[in-house]
């Protein structure tokens, strides 16, 4: 079985539990970007965050390079925005069929749960085996890396 590790970060939360699910997995790793960068000015882009999510935007993006065939496992990884994936997680899943991979997610928030996003990735066929969710105070972890691993050892 083939992992891919696909992963969403704005603030760097994201893309520091993904890199060490990553090394614990020794799997592949794609990190998914925006064609048109958000701004640094995390105030405006909240703002921004709240208008995409409410009407379903997606963001266009930089090629992927991987080539999904190669994976029997997807694990997704994006921030929650507005109570769901982040919208650049919401492209990927727009232009990519996973229907025949197994799919295992991890969500990092600001500490107000997983909203709607397990039933929004069931919007595109997805059943997720096994999901994590990850809070954070700011750029500090509310969990231990333990935790990472014992999520990381169910995927399999
Ligand atoms: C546009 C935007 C919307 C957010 N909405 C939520 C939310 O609905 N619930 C929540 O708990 N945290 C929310 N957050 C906080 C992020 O989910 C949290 O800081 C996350 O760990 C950031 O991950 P990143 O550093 O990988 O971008 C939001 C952050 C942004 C930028």
């Amino acid at each position: 079985m083939k992992t891919l590790l696909v992963y969403y970060s704005y603030t760097g939360n994201t893309k520091m539990v993904a890199e060490h699910l990553q090394s614990k997995l020794n799997c592949d790793i794609l990190r998914l970007e925006p064609q048109t960068p958000y701004s640094d000015d995390y105030n405006s882009v909240v703002s921004q965050g709240q208008e995409e999510v409410n009407s379903g935007f997606t963001p266009k993006l930089q090629n992927l390079d991987v080539n999904l065939d190669d994976y029997d496992i997807v694990i997704l990884g994006s921030p929650i925005w507005w109570y769901t994936f982040s919208p650049v997680m919401r492209s990927f899943l727009t232009f990519n069929n996973l229907n025949d991979k197994k799919i295992y997610a991890f969500f990092t928030n600001g500490g107000y749960g997983l909203g709607h996003s397990l039933s929004d990735l069931n919007e595109f066929g997805l059943e997720v085996t096994d999901y994590l969710e990850v809070p954070f105070e700011g750029k500090e972890m509310q969990m231990s890396y333990q935790e990472i691993d014992d999520f990381a050892s169910k995927i399999k």
